[in-house]
């Protein structure tokens, strides 16, 4: 019983949490940054060491001051806020509810949002996520390392419709569509009409169009927008919940 009534207690939390963070995501216009925070604390799990994952370390100063999480430190700090206000949530759940959130308040799908996470202290060394400038068998490494497939790749990949590349912060520019602050299926609209003045192509977005495997995604998202919300919310929970068992 008493278990129960903490679990509810938590859930209305949670609940509450939820609520503000709709109302600073939309008035900050801060979802493409939440949605990276999320899948940064996220993307450093290892399925073989079950080290890393959604835990909350991107906290920690050795953590956010990795050059792949450059300028995550705004969105550590927006989550903060809510934090203070809601001090029984982990971080590990914050950052992930966040990112669910941010995915809602800009037309994305619904994510299933489960929570329990426990934060820790321990930061991966850095090197997990993925860089930029590399191809299809550095994005397999990678994700094949967190324990995801190729077709959780491709729609996990279509999370750049939100935001854009900042050149202080990783030394790329730019978009990757015309409305980066709403999301649909536009970033494999655009990847498939090859290059375009103004918006942005990583090499390893560029990838899942050489990879036949991953093309086959790209162009049934491109075309199909219900089927891409469908697997990037199937995707994305998976990805929340890397190394984590709802108890
Ligand atoms: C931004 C790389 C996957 C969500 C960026 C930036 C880079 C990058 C270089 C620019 C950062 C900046 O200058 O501010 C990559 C690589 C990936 C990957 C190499 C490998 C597949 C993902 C995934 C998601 C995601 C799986 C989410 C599901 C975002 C978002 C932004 C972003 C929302 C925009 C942030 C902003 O506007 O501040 N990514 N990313 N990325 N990434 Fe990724």
């Amino acid at each position: 019983m008493a278990i129960r009534v903490v679990h509810s207690e938590y859930l209305k939390e949670i609940d509450k949490a939820r609520r503000d963070l709709r109302a600073l995501i939309s008035s900050k216009n801060c979802a493409p940054i939440m949605l990276r925070l999320a899948w940064h604390d996220a993307g450093t799990y290892d399925v073989n060491t079950k080290t890393g994952g959604p835990n909350g370390s991107i906290r920690n100063e050795e953590e956010y001051t990795h050059g792949s999480n450059n300028g995550l430190k705004i969105a550590i700090d927006f989550c903060e806020d809510i934090k203070v206000k809601h001090p029984k949530i982990t971080y590990a759940d914050l950052y992930q509810l966040a990112g669910v959130v941010a995915v809602e308040v800009t037309g994305g799908p619904t994510i299933d949002f489960v929570p329990g996470r426990k934060d820790s202290k321990i930061s991966p060394k850095e090197g997990r996520l993925p860089n930029a400038t590399k191809g299809v068998p550095h994005l397999r490494d990678i994700f094949y390392r967190m324990g995801l497939s190729d077709k959780d790749i491709v729609a996990l990949s279509g999370g750049h419709t939100l935001g854009r590349a900042h050149p202080e912060r990783s030394g790329f520019d730019g978009p990757w569509t015309k409305e980066p602050l709403k999301f649909d299926n536009s970033f494999f609209v655009e990847l498939l009409k090859g290059e375009s003045e103004g918006l942005l192509k990583l090499s390893t977005d560029k990838a899942l169009l050489e990879d036949p495997e991953f093309h086959r995604y790209v162009e049934l998202y491109a075309k199909d927008e219900d089927a891409f919300f469908r697997d990037y919310a199937v995707s994305h929970k998976k990805l929340s919940e890397l190394g984590f068992t709802p108890g």
